[in-house]
């Protein structure tokens, strides 16, 4: 038996510690919160992907009355950039949360599995690693590509 260890990387930031570009990003998801449609889980999450070309796509979780019909904030934004852009790589994806107080969560929003799994086929899809901001109110993380919030993930590769 072998043991391996696998090592991501991030960054810890105070909001205030955050570049301008990335102040604004992550603005512009906290913004998105305010558009979700979250009636059933009241947790409001938003998101906004600056892409290459310098375009700010931002985009909401959007809840349904048969639960699993709704998404999330971040395969809302990352499916429509790459649905109105699909030659432009995402240079970063920033996401925000508010909870049902309608407070902005301390701690930095996590995205779920799925969630994570798209954000890898977009950084494909661009050829490029992409950035991500996990805002909280407390601190905000940087990861510089998906695979730090993936590790041992499936890609196409997997499948030759
Ligand atoms: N949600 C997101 O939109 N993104 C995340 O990163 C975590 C969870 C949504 C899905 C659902 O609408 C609500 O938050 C509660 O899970």
């Amino acid at each position: 038996m072998k043991e391996r260890k696998i090592e991501i990387s991030l960054k810890v930031y105070a909001y205030e510690e955050l570049s301008q570009a990335d102040r604004l990003l992550v603005d512009k998801a906290k913004e998105m919160t305010f558009h979700s449609y979250a009636p059933y889980s009241h947790f409001s999450v938003g998101a906004a992907a600056l892409l290459v070309n310098g375009e700010i796509i931002g985009g909401s979780n959007q809840e349904n009355a048969a639960y699993p019909s709704g998404i999330c904030a971040e395969r809302t934004t990352l499916f429509y950039a790459n649905s109105q852009y699909p030659d432009v790589a995402v240079d970063t994806l920033a996401i925000a949360a508010r909870n049902e107080r309608g407070e902005y969560v301390e701690q930095p929003v996590s995205p779920c599995g799925a969630c994570r799994q798209v954000m890898l086929e977009s950084q494909s899809r661009g050829d490029r690693p992409m950035r991500i901001l996990l805002y909280g109110s407390k601190c905000t993380y940087e990861v510089n590509r998906v695979e730090d919030l993936l590790p041992l993930c499936f890609t196409a590769n997997d499948m030759e």
